[in-house]
């Protein structure tokens, strides 16, 4: 079988270096594209590290630059002590080897969707602008994607970045409310698997030495975010957050959906807050409840822990 063309937005951030380099090892995903947000650094920055992540995958990978911040609410704060001030934890910035795309990430998404109608599925880890943009630049897209899978949204649990919303979310409510608002076919797998797929210090220990180069420098970029873990949740663990949601491309079998629409608060204390309201005019989304949480943790060792073998040594 041919592999799944995606293009991935991102903010990396350390949990999106993961789910990054986790498609870029996978035999049944192509990697078509980067388009990059702010969230968890800024979007220049955000750049760099997609284009140091697309280096490592191989340097073929194209990265688009795209919102520096929401579409109405104020900028939040960058989460420095989550993933550090450049967002790969302590591993120091470098050059990437490759020039940006010369377009805006929603006029990327709009393009590399039309060259290959049908095939392409967007997985968006950050907050949403580029695809709420996507769809107001080319309103045809929505009809083009094979799907979109967005990390985001706290459904049953509690939020992470308040006690109601997700980060993601709550970063850009009104570009998240148009996301899911679309007529297209969304997957939104949020905090209610996310929280509960963690790897240990343990588990990227043996990542290192399965695959030294890319798994190595997870393994170097996760010391920061297991810090960060230890001290807010007293876990020896950190959340896979964005390395879920491909695994919920990748093996859907191991999620158990529920197909709902979901309304986003706008403003108040609960903006960014996601409901599934199945009274809502808007499409269904696929929410992911439940998963074999144990079997995603699996997924994401064992393709990782092939990343050099599959992507050379480098
Ligand atoms: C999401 O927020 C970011 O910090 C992570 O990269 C992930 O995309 C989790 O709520
Ligand atoms: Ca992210």
């Amino acid at each position: 079988m041919s592999p799944h063309t995606i293009i991935i937005d991102t903010d990396p951030g350390i949990d999106d270096a993961m789910a990054i380099l986790y498609a870029a090892a996978h035999p049944g995903l192509a990697l078509a594209g980067l388009t990059t947000v702010f969230g968890n650094v800024p979007v220049t920055t955000a750049t760099r590290n997609a284009q140091v992540l697309a280096d490592l995958a191989g340097g073929a990978v194209p990265v688009a630059e795209g919102a520096a911040r929401p579409m109405v609410r104020p900028a939040p704060p960058y989460p420095d002590h989550v993933h550090g001030p450049e967002g790969l934890g302590d591993i120091a910035p470098e050059a990437p080897h490759q020039r940006p795309d010369h377009r805006p990430a929603a006029r990327f998404l709009a393009d590399v969707t039309a060259a290959r109608p049908g095939e392409v599925t967007i997985c968006a880890i950050g907050p949403l602008r580029n695809l709420a943009e996507a769809l107001a630049l080319d309103p045809g897209i929505a009809a083009r994607v094979a799907g979109v899978v967005v990390m985001g949204g706290a459904i049953n649990c509690p939020g992470n970045a308040t006690a109601d919303a997700e980060t993601n979310i709550w970063c850009d409510p009104h570009a998240a409310a148009a996301v899911l608002a679309a007529d297209w076919p969304v997957t939104l797998v949020g905090l209610d698997v996310t929280t509960r797929v963690t790897c240990s210090s343990a588990d990227f220990a043996e990542l290192a030495s399965r695959s030294p180069r890319v798994g190595g420098f997870l393994a170097r970029a996760a010391q920061f975010y297991l810090r960060f873990h230890r001290t807010k949740h007293g876990l020896d663990g950190c959340h896979l957050h964005d390395p879920a949601a491909l695994i919920a491309l990748t093996d859907p079998g191991l999620f158990r959906f529920s197909g709902t629409p979901v309304c986003v608060t706008l403003d108040g204390p609960a903006a960014g807050r996601t409901e599934a309201d199945d009274t809502a005019a808007t499409p269904s989304v696929g929410i992911a409840l439940d998963a074999d949480i144990e079997a995603v943790r699996a997924r994401f060792l064992a393709v990782a822990g092939e990343a050099d073998a599959r992507l050379g040594r480098g």
